[in-house]
């Protein structure tokens, strides 16, 4: 492999997908440790992302944000004391309304630097920032259905679409809603197309496969220093969101979401978000370009039987004429000297994903 693991920081953890609200201290401190044991933070795997439901129902008597006392009596601070001693980073969630989606506790609305000053006290290093409840308050005075114009100024990324269910459905619909958001994606703020349902069980290992693929195509993340009134600290990157339970990861899944080639494809540092370019039916190819000249394309097959699928060298933007190789980052093989197309046989819901590196 050509990039070095430590050289690709990718990715994290959130708490949603898998545990909703059923989330409590031991179980983020097991994810830490699982998350070390079984290799995926050597991959770059760096943030462990608690969601909804860690606070307690109410502010405390000082107005500030406190833990839930029966799930979380440990408290944040030392949570995080024990993350970062794994060598990994702590995320927390929050809601610009005056409750969370979940209702189950306060919003920041009102306390937005209060808040921003105790996450940051408290060692927290990333911050998912939600938007129920928002009394009609706009996100932005300007743009409000169009992040793409103005959450890069205050964030590292948003979301584009609805949840993501654990679904074939519902993730080729985000697959595509997301595509469309493609040309504001860049350094500086990146679309969010929801974390992965890799590993929740609701889908082949195929379709994971897709999934994990067409994500990591579409989310290639750079640095971008500045979050929440700078008081909490930055991060690095735009993450590629594991949301399963990574104590219990059957092998399937922990293949999918450690394929070193795969995360590379994410991590590539031109950073530009790749995107659907060509559809013919349920046949389409994905691509987009990467440092040195390279390209990354993904012949996703969305029809239910098995069929060929043709990219040609002029959709993902090469001459015709040009000659090259093309590695199958699935497989680890490589299609030495190919010219002005590729044509592959792909399983039904499954996806064939390449470097493509002319000669
Ligand atoms: C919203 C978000 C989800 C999750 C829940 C928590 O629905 O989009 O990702 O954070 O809230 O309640």
């Amino acid at each position: 492999l050509s990039t070095s693991a430590a050289a690709i920081r990718p990715a994290s953890w959130n708490s949603w997908n898998h545990f909703h609200c059923k989330i409590n201290e031991e179980i983020i401190r097991e994810i830490a440790d699982a998350m070390v044991d079984n290799g995926l933070a050597k991959l770059g795997y760096e943030y462990i992302n608690i969601d909804d439901c860690w606070a307690a129902y109410d502010r405390d008597s000082k107005g500030n944000l406190a833990a839930n006392a029966s799930t979380f009596p440990s408290g944040i601070p030392a949570l995080a004391d024990y993350v970062h001693g794994k060598g990994l980073k702590l995320g927390i969630y929050g809601d610009a309304g005056s409750r969370t989606c979940s209702k189950l506790m306060p919003g920041s609305l009102g306390y937005e630097d209060k808040d921003a000053k105790t996450f940051a006290s408290w060692g927290v290093d990333y911050l998912k920032y939600d938007n129920c409840n928002n009394q009609g308050m706009s996100p932005q005075p300007r743009g409000v259905d169009d992040p793409g114009t103005w959450a890069g100024g205050v964030g590292n990324s948003w979301r584009t679409t609805g949840d993501i269910k654990d679904t074939w459905a519902s993730m080729t619909a985000i697959a595509d809603k997301n595509n469309k958001w493609a040309s504001y994606a860049g350094p500086g703020g990146w679309n969010d197309p929801d974390m992965l349902e890799v590993g929740n069980g609701g889908m082949t290992t195929e379709e994971y496969r897709s999934h994990f693929s067409i994500w990591a195509l579409v989310k290639l993340p750079k640095v971008k220093n500045n979050i929440i009134q700078q008081t909490v600290h930055t991060f690095k990157q735009a993450p590629l969101l594991i949301g399963c339970d990574i104590r219990s990861m059957s092998k399937e899944t922990k293949e999918i979401l450690s394929n070193q080639n795969v995360i590379a494809v994410n991590q590539d540092e031109l950073g530009v978000q790749g995107h659907k370019v060509q559809q013919d039916g349920d046949q389409e190819v994905w691509a987009g370009p990467l440092s040195g000249g390279r390209i990354a394309m993904v012949l996703w097959n969305r029809g239910s039987t098995e069929a060929s699928i043709t990219a040609s060298w002029s959709s993902i933007g090469l001459n015709a004429s040009t000659v090259a190789d093309a590695h199958d980052l699935w497989t680890d093989e490589v299609i030495s000297s190919v010219q002005g197309e590729l044509k592959e046989t792909v399983d039904s819901h499954a996806c064939k994903m390449y470097v493509v590196t002319p000669k």
